[in-house]
């Protein structure tokens, strides 16, 4: 399969910039880490943005090797940061890295061409060399369900706030992951009013942790 192929039906998929994903690598003694990581397609190289402080970043300099997981499934990101033993893999084609099972809708295998630190991420550039189609996401548009990814993205910047000192971000994370819940309050079912319980909770513990008054 050529990268051109891949990059067709890639283009589909990411045709609004940057988008998120779930991406896995391994480390040096093959054991898969699983992340959500935002993702872009540039011309025919998708590049991501791991900050030089996660395990992902690890592993692409060790193996040089990612598999994208493309879903728009808020549970398999919650699965990937908290619950990474809820995480199911299947065999990969081309590359080390497994493909995580369930309702994932494209999976792209990829070898990394560069990767450049950039201050405290780094950008690696990615050419995809297999894909083939997952069993699908299935959902039709949520705000409960995007909101919950919306509440990720935002807890995780919560430590490298806290770490700089970062008051007003800190807060301003904060406040856009209640707005999140509140949403998932009204629109959501149990099972997402219970995970975005859990964020809210965690958030709370980190802040109050760092000795930080909301
Ligand atoms: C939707 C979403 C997108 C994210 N995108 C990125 C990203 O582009 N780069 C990054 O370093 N972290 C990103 N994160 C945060 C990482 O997933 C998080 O720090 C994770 O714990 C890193 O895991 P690892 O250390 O196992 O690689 C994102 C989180 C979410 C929920």
């Amino acid at each position: 399969m050529s990268t051109g192929s891949c990059c067709r039906e890639l283009r589909k998929y990411l045709r609004y910039g940057h988008h998120e994903s779930i991406v896995t690598t391994v480390d040096s003694v093959g054991k898969p880490n699983t992340a959500p990581m935002g993702v872009e397609l540039i011309g025919n190289t998708i590049v991501v943005k791991p900050f030089t402080t996660t395990r992902t970043y690890a592993n692409i300099l060790n193996l040089g090797e990612v598999m994208i997981n493309i879903t728009t499934d808020s549970l398999l990101y919650y699965y990937a940061l908290f619950s990474p033993d809820r995480i199911r893999y299947g065999n990969p084609k081309t590359i080390k890295p497994p493909k995580v099972l369930g309702s994932v809708d494209l999976y792209v295998e990829c070898v990394v061409e560069g990767i450049a630190p950039h201050g405290e991420v780094a950008l690696a550039s990615l050419k995809p060399v297999y894909w083939c189609r997952g069993s699908g996401s299935k959902l039709a548009f949520s705000r409960a369900n995007s909101s919950v990814i919306e509440a990720l993205t935002h807890y995780t910047k919560l430590p490298y706030l806290i770490s700089r000192g970062d008051l007003e971000g800190v807060k301003h994370r904060y406040a856009a992951i209640e707005a999140a819940r509140n949403i998932v309050m009204k629109v959501g079912n149990d099972v997402l009013k219970k995970i975005i319980d859990d964020v809210l909770d965690r958030s709370v513990r980190l802040i109050s942790k760092a000795g930080i008054t909301i």
